[in-house]
């Protein structure tokens, strides 16, 4: 039996393909149309799961949508009585959703009379939690979802068990942890969609002087918490999320009132300098969102009994806060899905109609996160000899696996910056070994290094760390792990100086824990590293410039050239300049 999810027409627009349980592919549209957090409909990434399946819409016996409209709809219609434009958006998104199936049928040229798979609405936080629990290793767990918004819901928990979730509480619009974080990231300048974690990053350079404002902006009770409306106007403007259009990064109306301001000083614009004032704020921002978070999960444990949980949701990639559960809350095992945000919806909403809907077993477990695009040798093969990197002088040669390695840990260990493509691409926003950049974590410049030539991005962003699972106890504080890069912890005191490359301005690493069986390639490069520096660790960074993760070998060719990268591996070839760059 195979089932669709469809996560279109919202933010990170998505689509996966469960066969008989287990997951065949997931991508997001971002990948093909190469527009960050494409919205619209995911015709590419329907037309590619399918194919990875050699499958066609005939085969597709269920389609599992992560929205229902008639959820909380008296809170809706209260809103749309009040505003007027909240009610033509909500209108106008579901005409577009009304016509779900005519645009799948349009994706895959096919006649809409002939789709005969049955649909489904799956609420979008319990969507969000079964793409959790469900990928899980995990027969008996609590649940948490936390983002913005979805269904007119901001979060939602409860508790699984086997094949079913019960879902215990949850916390409607306006009231929400993302929009919390949204709206103080744009009074502190930050304006595009998804630069939540920017500010995230920045409040590790600052102190929570303004800890007490922020605990009257958020305020909490248990598993509750609610928003001071005074400090926002999304509830009196409504939710002004504009991501019903194809192609389209989504765009966040502004969500902070002038109260903000007044009490918290000036609005940064965003080419104002940063001054000490915005990293405290953004340190108190996110002091507070743990105090909040932490605390919900505190009390979640105690409700449940559990000592495992599952989180997805926007808020759920809060690498800081969520690296401090293991030790902060009565959870001794977290499972955060690998695209916690929005795109997880497509593969959560096909495992509850699996589950739930049809009451089947657990068969699946989600150990690695390479669910995407792959390209064959020949495929490789073509796109280089198209290039015309030997031609301008690159050496490109296809070695053999140890070689390969051998000669890769080598570049890398010499300070220069390598572009790594293998196989599938990632499922979620991370970069985990198959579309990375890799650098030396020993150098203190290559920070400095990697944005200059490279990424272009703001220097008080950090790099991440990969390392050998293994060790992770030996270099971090805390050994819980972290294969999809959702946890930040404490680099050891003594070995901070050893890697700063990827280690923050606080001490921490935003870490991937990397196995030989989740990805045996990666796992060997970095155990080639370690032969070759005594370090179990590289700095990986996602191989791109600011842009989708490239997905096609073409892309990784284009963004080698486009910048001053040193050295690129495609599946077994191995290209390199004739002088470094620099
Ligand atoms: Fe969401």
């Amino acid at each position: 039996m195979n089932i669709l999810g469809i996560n279109a027409y919202h933010g990170n627009a998505s689509a996966a393909l469960l066969c008989d349980g287990k997951l065949a592919a997931a991508v997001e549209e971002e990948r093909f149309n190469r527009v960050k957090y494409a919205a619209g409909f995911p015709a590419e990434a329907i037309r590619y799961c399918l194919r990875t399946a050699g499958l066609t819409l005939d085969d597709v016996q269920h389609v599992a949508v992560p929205r229902n409209p008639y959820a909380r709809l008296g809170t809706k219609l209260l809103y749309a009585v009040r505003m007027p434009s909240f009610a033509r958006e909500r209108a106008r998104v579901l005409a577009k959703f009304t016509g779900i199936k005519e645009a799948l049928a349009a994706a895959l040229e096919a006649d809409p009379a002939r789709v005969r798979a049955r649909f489904h609405r799956v609420e979008h936080h319990v969507a969000h939690l079964a793409s959790a629990f469900y990928c899980s290793p995990f027969d008996q767990a609590a649940l948490l979802s936390a983002d913005g918004l979805g269904d007119f819901a901001s979060s939602m928990w409860g508790a699984g068990f086997g094949r079913r979730m019960t879902i215990h509480g949850s916390i409607a619009f306006p009231h929400s942890l993302g929009l919390y974080y949204s709206a103080v990231t744009q009074y502190l300048g930050f304006l595009k969609f998804g630069d939540e974690y920017k500010v995230m990053g920045l409040g590790a350079y600052g102190e929570p002087e303004f800890l007490d404002h922020f605990r009257d902006i958020l305020r909490a009770n248990g598993t509750r918490f609610h928003l001071g409306l005074e400090y926002f106007t999304h509830h009196r403007t409504g939710p002004q999320m504009t991501w019903a259009e194809a192609g389209k990064t989504p765009v966040l109306g502004t969500m902070y009132s002038e109260t903000m301001a007044r009490r918290l000083g000036p609005v940064r614009a965003p080419d104002a300098p940063i001054e000490q004032r915005h990293k405290n704020l953004a340190c108190s921002l996110q002091t507070r969102l743990e105090e909040v978070y932490l605390g919900m999960l505190r009390r979640l444990a105690e409700e449940t009994g559990m000592t495992s949980v599952c989180l997805a949701g926007g808020v759920a990639f809060n690498c800081v806060a969520n690296g401090k559960i293991p030790g902060a809350t009565g959870f001794a095992n977290v499972y955060v899905h690998p695209a916690a945000g929005d795109a997880g919806l497509a593969v959560g909403a096909a495992q509850f109609v699996w589950h739930q809907v049809l009451g089947n077993p657990r068969s699946f477990e989600m150990q690695h996160a390479y669910w995407g695009p792959e390209f064959s040798r020949e495929e490789v093969r073509a796109a280089l000899e198209a290039s015309g990197l030997s031609a301008r002088g690159c050496a490109v040669r296809e070695l053999p696996e140890d070689d390969l390695l051998e000669k890769t840990a080598a570049i890398i260990a010499d300070g220069r910056i390598l572009g790594w493509f293998q196989g599938r691409a990632e499922w979620g926003p991370r970069a985990l070994g198959n579309r990375s950049i890799v650098a030396d974590p020993r150098r203190q410049e290559m920070k400095e290094v990697l944005n200059r030539r490279i990424k272009h991005r703001e220097i008080f962003r950090p790099f991440a760390p990969s390392i050998l699972a293994e060790k992770t106890g030996e270099w971090f504080e805390q050994a819980h792990p972290s294969p999809f890069m959702t946890m930040a912890y404490p680099v050891k005191r003594a070995l901070r100086e050893r890697i700063p490359a990827p280690t923050h301005v606080d001490g921490t690493g935003r870490l991937q824990t990397v196995t030989a069986a989740a990805n045996p390639r990666y796992w060997k490069l970095i155990r080639a590293f370690e032969r070759q520096t005594g370090l179990p660790l590289v700095l990986n960074t996602s191989f791109n410039d600011n842009e989708p993760i490239v997905c096609k070998p073409a892309e990784a060719i284009d963004c080698f050239e486009r910048t001053a990268m040193d050295a690129l591996v495609l599946g077994d070839f191995l290209v390199t300049r004739p002088v470094s760059g620099g």
